[in-house]
């Protein structure tokens, strides 16, 4: 079995959701309490153990770029000023850690995934939705590879939602359970409502087998009429071993403005620093 190297980081959509905040400003920037979100994914990334990340970017999106580098002009200020570097330790990438590969049109997830075909190459690889944000220790991904190590093949983040919002995500038919490996026997992408085989879906973490780059290449146009990965990765099914990973870990759906903001809230509240400040002032306005 290949050791898992790589991670694809699609982080070239519009963010229409998010407007006027994401006018000038990529949806993966916005921040939960002191961070950007596509930073939580990449600390999630080197926990698992990931060496190369690769970013599918679009226009607009050079903050991100800019973020993981050095930025002279801060440090030497900051070191003169006598302040501490902590903060911002772990946003510069090393050396050839990261590639950036563009999305030249916005026409779906499987063919921003596709982009990446050519870096990824023959070798299995992890996908990180960066608008996901999946707090666990160990994290999501870390427990995803555990697994990954014990069976091999394709592994789905599962995260069980109530029904009503199944229509907005992939959606897990699953089959036999073993702890937290569930066997996936068919996907389905964003079924409408009342028709989802489960409430099992799938929240933007994934570990694939480089064939699914073959499949994207003739890929037709699924729901939304995008090109999706999770059209490409049913057609794996029967012909590779296939499970979804039952997350020990908190989910929030920060592509989602309701769940952005509960991002903030929880994660303000288990922070030593204004945990109890951001407390006192729930409680005071209940
Ligand atoms: C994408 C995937 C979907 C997944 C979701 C997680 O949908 O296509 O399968 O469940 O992310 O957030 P999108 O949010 O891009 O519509």
């Amino acid at each position: 079995m290949k050791k898992l190297r790589k991670a694809v980081f699609p982080v070239g959509g519009l963010g229409t959701r998010f407007l006027p905040a994401t006018k000038a400003m990529p949806k993966e920037m916005l921040t939960v309490v002191d961070k950007p979100l596509i930073q939580y994914a990449v600390d999630e990334a080197r926990e698992a153990g990931i060496e190369q990340m690769i970013f599918v970017t679009g226009r607009g999106k050079s903050a991100i770029e800019d973020h993981f580098d050095i930025s002279y002009e801060l440090e030497t200020t900051m070191t003169d000023r006598g302040k501490s570097l902590d903060a911002i330790s772990g946003t510069r990438f090393r050396p050839g850690e990261v590639i950036y590969v563009r999305q030249q049109e916005p026409i779906g997830l499987g063919h921003a995934i596709w982009c990446a075909r050519h870096i990824v190459g023959d070798e299995p690889f992890a996908i990180f939705l960066p608008d996901e944000l999946m707090a666990g220790s160990p994290g999501c991904m870390k427990q995803m590879v555990d697994a990954y190590e014990k069976v091999g093949g394709n592994i789905v983040c599962g995260y069980e939602v109530p029904e009503s919002e199944t229509h907005k995500y992939g959606v897990i038919t699953p089959g036999r359970i073993d702890g937290r490996l569930v066997e996936v026997k068919a996907l389905v992408e964003k079924p409408p409502q009342g028709t989802a085989p489960s409430n099992l879906m799938i929240p933007g973490r994934y570990i694939l087998q480089p064939e699914v780059m073959r499949i994207l290449e003739g890929q037709a146009r699924g729901a939304g009429n995008e090109i999706q990965l999770t059209d490409a990765m049913s057609q794996m099914i029967g012909s590779q071993p296939f499970h979804a990973y039952a997350f020990d870990g908190r989910r929030f759906d920060c592509g989602d403005k309701a769940g952005f903001i509960t991002a903030n809230i929880a994660l303000a509240l288990d922070r030593p620093d204004i945990g109890p400040e951001v407390r006192r002032w729930m409680d005071a306005n209940q």
